[in-house]
């Protein structure tokens, strides 16, 4: 039996109309999933994913909303179930980058990180843990960030790195609250990865600097998160739940 084989499993993805969550949404599509997408109206590349998911044979649902919204994480995520059928996964990449000295941040800036990054991830977490524990299964993976454990050299955004450790803290919170209602939560650590989020100039320097500290000596690819979400998302990590998986070519090893 292959325990990584996603078939017959359905996905409740944010984020997925770009970078890592598009990544992770054609990587469970390409292990057997059908893909509820969810993001903001008019996210870019929408069709995109949805061309790659039908070209491996699977289903595709845009949803619209955004995750600083309860309500609409929620009304999404019943159209899912009602359109596709009963979510097996959920994958939370929904989130925002940017920078600014800490000692001059205004507060909206600060505000917004948190509210999108951490208070957004945990209302996802919430409307689909609660659908998932009522069936007594599921699995939910979370995107953190190297940046949750270190800081870059160079690189100001405190606010950033607080809301990733934050979101790593809260998955194992999650994992040990739920692990005995048959859901596991885990998250993923990403180091710099070639997505729209790095092409800002204002990281090109911090970008070069970071593949040249890392062991690999290279950025990561976004397609280089789809094993790692498959393997956690699959029957093949039945026994995993609160794991922090870094993919960051050894930089947190150093
Ligand atoms: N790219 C990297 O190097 C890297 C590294 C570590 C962690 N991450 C994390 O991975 C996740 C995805 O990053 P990415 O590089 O794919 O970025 P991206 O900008 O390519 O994609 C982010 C997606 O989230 C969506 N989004 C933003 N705010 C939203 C909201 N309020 N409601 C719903 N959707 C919203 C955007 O529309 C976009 O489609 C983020 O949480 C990011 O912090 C990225």
């Amino acid at each position: 039996m292959n325990r990584f084989d996603l078939t017959g499993k359905r996905a409740f993805i944010t984020g997925a109309g770009s970078g890592l969550g598009q990544a992770i949404a054609i990587a469970l599509a390409q292990a057997g999933a059908d893909i509820a997408s969810f993001d903001l109206p008019g996210a870019s590349n929408q069709a995109d994913t949805s061309a790659s998911i039908a070209a491996c044979g699977r289903q595709m649902l845009v949803l619209a909303g955004d995750v600083t919204d309860p309500v609409s994480i929620e009304t999404a995520f019943d159209r899912a179930e009602q359109e596709l059928g009963e979510i097996d996964i959920a994958v939370n990449s929904a989130g925002i980058a940017n920078v600014g000295a800490a000692e001059v941040m205004p507060h909206a800036q600060f505000l917004r990180m948190m509210d999108i990054n951490l208070n957004g991830l945990f209302w996802s977490c919430q409307v689909e843990g609660r659908r998932m524990l009522a069936r007594g299964r599921g699995s939910i993976l979370n995107m953190a960030s190297i940046c949750g454990s270190t800081a870059i050299p160079g690189l100001e955004q405190a606010h950033y790195d607080a809301t990733k450790a934050a979101v790593i803290r809260l998955t194992k919170s999650l994992a040990a609250e739920w692990a005995g209602r048959g859901v596991r939560v885990n998250c993923l650590s990403p180091g710099f990865m070639a997505t729209p989020m790095n092409s800002r100039p204002e990281v090109a320097e911090n970008v070069r600097i970071f593949a040249a500290m890392t062991p690999m000596k290279r950025m990561g690819q976004p397609h280089e998160v789809g094993g790692p979400a498959v393997f956690l998302s699959s029957e093949a990590a039945s026994y995993c739940t609160g794991v922090d998986l870094n993919i960051d070519g050894g930089f947190l090893s150093i």
